[in-house]
Parts: structure tokens; sequence; C-alpha cells
């Protein structure tokens, strides 16, 4: 009888044991999801970079002013085709492009190398409950573009500058090319230029001096592409640096 008596309190002990270390394990798994969530979105506000909510806010934007990203898309989104099923999107920072593609129904592999705005993509991504993007830190260079799959539609906006610091002019035309294999529909291209570019005036110094000069150059370049129709978008502004304007492209696959 003692002996029976015994076993039932150990078991219920035990069960008792289990039940609470399971409720402390999701409330240290909730804490930790809610610190990693705050540390995230301050590390990145600290660094000035964009927040994860979809109407980005960088410390520097003039008051007012609509986010750069907010002009990109109303111009970039009608220029769609419909047909579209997949996306890459290289560099894409905290996700604002991925995650306008994704409402579309559109499939979306984003790459982006920075530990501090992966996290906030990711979060971006799950906040946003998509189920239609897959993210990969990753940084791509000329030589392992290969590796991304073969899509309907790409984004490079602002990401090819980087590749021309890191590798110079002809390797990076050369990755380009690479990319472009990968492309099945449209790809949408964005740079900065010498003319207005404060920071990389030396390196990108060969597109020329003027915005004029610097859009030839750019048309001229990705002309190269094989079975490419360049169509230019526009010159539009950044919001860190408000002198700054940057070269808007499509590019269409022909035939
Ligand atoms: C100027 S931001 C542009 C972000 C976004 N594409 C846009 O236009 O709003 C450049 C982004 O590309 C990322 N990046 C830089 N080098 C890269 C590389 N080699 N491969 C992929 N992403 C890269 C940066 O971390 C950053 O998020």
């Amino acid at each position: 009888m003692a002996k029976r008596f015994i076993r039932f309190i150990a078991k219920r002990f035990i069960q008792l044991h289990h039940k609470l270390m399971r409720r402390i394990g999701r409330l240290v798994a909730t804490i930790g999801h809610y610190l990693y969530r705050l540390s995230s979105i301050l590390s990145c506000y600290l660094c000035g970079y964009h927040n994860p909510i979809d109407v980005l806010s960088y410390p520097g934007r003039p008051q007012g002013s609509v986010p750069s990203s907010q002009i990109r898309w109303s111009i970039i989104e009608k220029k769609l085709p419909s047909t579209l099923t997949t996306c890459a999107d290289i560099g894409c920072n905290t996700g604002f492009f991925s995650r306008k593609m994704a409402r579309k129904g559109i499939y979306v592999y984003g790459y982006e190398p920075d530990n501090s705005l992966f996290r906030l993509l990711v979060l971006s991504i799950e906040s946003g409950e998509l189920q239609n993007v897959s993210v990969t830190q990753y940084s791509l260079t000329p030589t392992n573009i290969h590796i991304i799959p073969e899509v309907d539609c790409c984004f490079f906006l602002s990401v090819y500058h980087y590749w021309v610091q890191s590798f110079g002019w002809e390797e990076a035309a050369l990755g380009l090319r690479r990319l472009w294999e990968k492309i099945n529909v449209c790809m949408f291209f964005e740079m900065p230029d010498s003319a207005s570019n404060a920071k990389l005036k030396n390196e990108l110094k060969e597109m020329g001096e003027t915005p004029e000069e610097c859009k030839r150059y750019l048309e001229g370049m990705l002309n190269k592409l094989h079975n490419a129709r360049i169509t230019y978008l526009g010159r539009i502004i950044t919001d860190f640096r408000p002198n700054e304007k940057r070269h808007l492209f499509k590019i269409s696959r022909e035939g």
C-alpha cells in the first residue's frame, strides 16, 4: 500500500516537473524571440538602416518625403509583366521589394549578406506571414552568381557598384552576363553615378561627369547583354544622401 502510494506521488511529481519545464521552456523561447526582435531592430536603427516596416524610414531622410523604395516600387510595379512566377532579389536588404513581389503571389529568392540586415529581413518576412519567400544570408559575386536558380525576374538594385568597387568593371560585367543567363523575362537594374555619388566618384569616374553621360554609359553597358531590350525608368533620389540620384532600368529578354 505504502509502496503504491509512493509510486503514485513520484509519478505525479515527474508529470508536474515535465509540465513546469515545458512552460518555462515556452516562456524562455518567447522572451528570447522578443529580445531577438528588439536587438535586431535596435542594432539596425543605430546603424541607420531601414526599419522592417513597409514604409521605410532612414533617420537622415527629409521629413515628409516619400522613401526612395516607395518611389521605385510605384515605377517598377507598372512595368511588371503579368506572367511572372519567380523572382530573385539580390541585395534584398530588409526585404521591401521581396515582400512586395511575394504579396503578388510571386515566389521570391532573397539574398542579403549583412548580418544585422538579414535578421531584420527574416523578421519582416515572418511578420508579413509570407510563405513564398526564401532568404539566404550570402554574398553574391561575379564568380558565384551562377548558384542562383533560374528565375523569371530579378531585382538587382544598387548592388552592382559594390561589384565594380570590389572586382573592377570588366569582372563585374562578366558577372552581369552570368546573372542575365539566369533570367527568363526581365531584370530591374539600378546604379549610382559618378555625377552625384561623392563616395564612389573615383571608382565610377569611367561613367562620365554629367548625369546624361553616366546614363549613356550604363545604356551602352546593358546593351551588351544578349537578347536584351533596355528601357530607362529614370534617375531616382536616394534616402541617405539627398543630393544623390540613381539610374533605374528595366532589361527585358527579347525573342
Ligand atoms: C544600397 S543597398 C540596396 C538595397 C535594395 N536592393 C534597394 O535597392 O533598396 C545594397 C544592399 O546590397 C547588399 N549587398 C552588398 N554586396 C552584396 C553582394 N555581393 N551580394 C548580395 N548583396 C549585397 C547590402 O548588404 C545591401 O543590403
